[in-house]
């Protein structure tokens, strides 16, 4: 339980959680776990930037305790109260006696209704700056990424800047810095990451981010609450995470998604699979059964479009395909472009229940639906074929 000194007097002390495999209930899939980071700044007076969730807390005092007695911190900062980096608050506060805890106003209320504890909680504002004796911390209230209440803190020597949640990623390694660790693994996990939490927040990403940039601060490293550290290059993330609010960075991907009852709809999706090959773009089938939601939602994010299909069961989708259409509808992918397809027997209503979802999600729906009676026939699988590449051309 060694930290991990990332800078001059600053040292990584946070925690790895290697067995975590669903996070905010079970809506987000962590194949590869995730890290709590804390970070601990050490000037004449010393600052805790953010906690671990609650039963990692002894890993994280296991780490301080390697660099200073935790009792001789001087300052707690909260940039964010979710329970993965608050959660050892408590007995943070009772192990440092006097340390001082410092968060945004929005912070105060939410603190206390999960810490019902008495503390005493000092404000800070945008601009405000926290002097270690040399050393100064400056604070930046970032409302919706992704909580109301918020911040990020910069290290002004060091140019550091400690987003929080922003810039994260749910991986769980030895490595610290992302430019350590298998590139694949750690840009999807940063796409997963921004696809399943922020997409929805986009509006207000945006203009945090270039809120942030015009004030044209040097930034050296970012140090997130989740995953490895971004040392080199580390405007790379920033100008990703411009890009997927803004909708753009699309790569030559077409998502295809679907749930089948007898085959005929998987039949329809393998037919439209090959139009969309075969008009240049890459399909990527995803059999909903057999693939998860989050990572379903990664994928989009890069995505050119999306086409959605189902059976039609009791005049309404299949049931697996219900958690998609929720998180098209809640995670509002903007603009992206879309279209339905399915087979049915009588009512055709599985199509009706996917645009709907679409246009909740503010989806831009390119194509009238695919809707095949029964088993499709030569020429409606012909006519599948078509609709793929039809689709793949209206979306390049
Ligand atoms: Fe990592 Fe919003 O908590």
């Amino acid at each position: 339980m060694e930290p991990i000194k990332i800078a001059d007097d600053v040292y990584w002390v946070g925690a790895i959680d290697y067995s975590i495999r669903t996070f905010h209930g079970f809506s987000y899939s962590t194949h590869h776990g995730t890290t709590y980071n804390a970070y601990l700044i050490v000037g004449d007076k010393t600052a805790l930037v953010d906690a671990v969730y609650g039963p990692f807390a002894e890993e994280m005092f296991a780490r301080i305790s390697r660099v200073m007695p935790p009792s001789d911190i001087d300052y707690v900062i909260s940039n964010h109260a979710e329970m993965d980096h608050s959660g050892a608050l408590p007995e943070v506060m009772r192990r440092l006696g006097n340390a001082e805890l410092l968060c945004t106003k929005r912070a105060v209320d939410v603190l206390q209704k999960h810490y019902p504890d008495g503390w005493d909680i000092q404000t800070v504002a945008t601009g405000d700056e926290l002097d270690l004796g040399g050393k100064t911390l400056r604070f930046y209230e970032a409302p919706m990424l992704h909580w109301p209440e918020s911040m990020f803190t910069y290290y002004v020597e060091e140019e550091i800047l400690l987003p929080n949640d922003a810039f994260g990623q749910h991986y769980a390694t030895e490595h610290r810095f992302a430019d350590e660790v298998d590139q694949t693994v750690l840009w999807h996990e940063a796409e997963k990451y921004y696809a399943n939490i922020l997409w929805p927040l986009s509006r207000q990403v945006q203009r945090k981010i270039e809120e942030v940039l015009k004030l044209g601060l040097p930034i050296r490293m970012i140090a997130p609450s989740h995953g490895l550290i971004w040392r080199k290059d580390p405007l790379e993330i920033v100008k990703r995470y411009l890009s997927w609010a803004k909708g753009e960075r699309l790569q030559d991907k077409v998502l295809i998604v679907w749930d089948t009852m007898w085959g005929s709809t998987t039949k329809l999706a393998r037919a439209i699979a090959e139009g969309v090959r075969d008009a240049g773009l890459t399909p990527l089938m995803r059999l909903i059964p057999h693939s998860d939601r989050s990572d379903i939602m990664a994928d989009l994010l890069e995505a050119r479009g999306i086409l959605v299909g189902s059976s039609t069961v009791h005049n309404d989708i299949l049931p697996t395909v219900a958690p998609i259409l929720s998180d098209l509808e809640v995670l509002k992918p903007v603009g992206k472009k879309a279209a339905a397809f399915g087979s049915y027997g009588w009512g055709g209503g599985a199509v009706r229940r996917i645009q709907e979802s679409m246009t909740r999600g503010k989806m831009e729906i390119v194509m009238e639906p695919l809707t095949v009676k029964w088993v499709p026939s030569e020429d409606e699988l012909r006519a599948a074929y078509e609709y793929g590449q039809q689709f793949a051309e209206k979306v390049k």
